[in-house]
């Protein structure tokens, strides 16, 4: 099976966490204006948390730079106290929704199953999602990262799934916050693979769906993770919040 790789345009996108006050609007305004001035070759998204989608959405208003969301519930609405539904970040102002991040799966025992409802309650709304997949420094340790991440794929993607609706981003759980980042040849393995799983599950879309890498993303090694085979783009955390390291990303696709 081909896994030479399609041009595709990428995506940075940027997850805030539970990250920043009505203060940061400032920033997701000063990062919009450095989208619109500079002609940067990827789609780029700031996921901030929820309170500020409202406003971080009318910050960007015209401009290329989107606003997405960290999580939502499957279900449009009900019983379910202190949960926000796709429905309603849509209302917000929201583009896309990230499902099933490592610190969910692991912090609220999130399963694949649980992430496919997510996903697809976020594509029915017309919105992209975002599916995270990695595995542990376990499973790394114990070589078991290909197994985990498939199953993980075939697991988490809605049928329903395109390259228009969904993407895909590996983040290492090891590799998150920790400021180490895979080897380059054990980032093309990863990607290579998970491009194979989607050709098989879309045999004719499988080439085009956005896999990015995500895990302690820099300015100092995001251009070599970006020019990585099969690596589309990139989902940074912490380099987010900092004008000066986010920019540097951009530049550097
Ligand atoms: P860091 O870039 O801070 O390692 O976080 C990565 C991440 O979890 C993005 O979703």
């Amino acid at each position: 099976m081909s896994v030479r790789p399609l041009k595709i345009r990428p995506a940075i996108i940027g997850n805030w966490k539970m990250n920043g006050s009505g203060k940061e609007i400032k920033l997701v305004s000063r990062f919009a204006d450095f989208v619109n001035k500079h002609k940067i070759a990827a789609d780029v998204m700031i996921c901030p948390p929820a309170t500020l989608i409202d406003r971080a959405g009318l910050a960007v208003k015209g401009s290329k730079l989107r606003i997405g969301a960290q999580n939502c519930h499957n279900e449009p609405s009900g019983a379910h106290t202190g949960d926000i539904s796709a429905t309603m970040l849509k209302d917000a102002g929201a583009r896309a929704v990230i499902v099933g991040h490592s610190e969910r799966r692991t912090g609220y025992d999130e399963t694949d199953k649980q992430v496919r409802q997510k996903a697809q309650a976020v594509i029915d709304q017309g919105l992209q999602a975002i599916i995270c997949l990695g595995e542990t420094r376990q499973q790394f340790n114990k070589g078991q990262t290909l197994q985990v991440v498939g199953r993980q794929l075939r697991g988490s993607l809605p049928s329903s799934a395109t390259p228009q609706n969904t993407l895909i981003a590996y983040e290492p759980v090891w590799a998150i916050g920790s400021g180490r980042t895979p080897k380059p040849d054990d980032i093309i393995k990863v990607h290579t693979h998970l491009r194979k799983t989607l050709l098989k599950l879309h045999p004719k879309a499988g080439a085009k769906f956005k896999i990015l890498y995500g895990g302690s993303v820099s300015a100092a090694n995001a251009s070599t993770i970006l020019a990585l085979e099969n690596v589309n783009g990139a989902l940074v955390g912490g380099a987010s919040l900092s004008f000066k390291d986010f920019t540097a990303i951009l530049r550097s696709v």
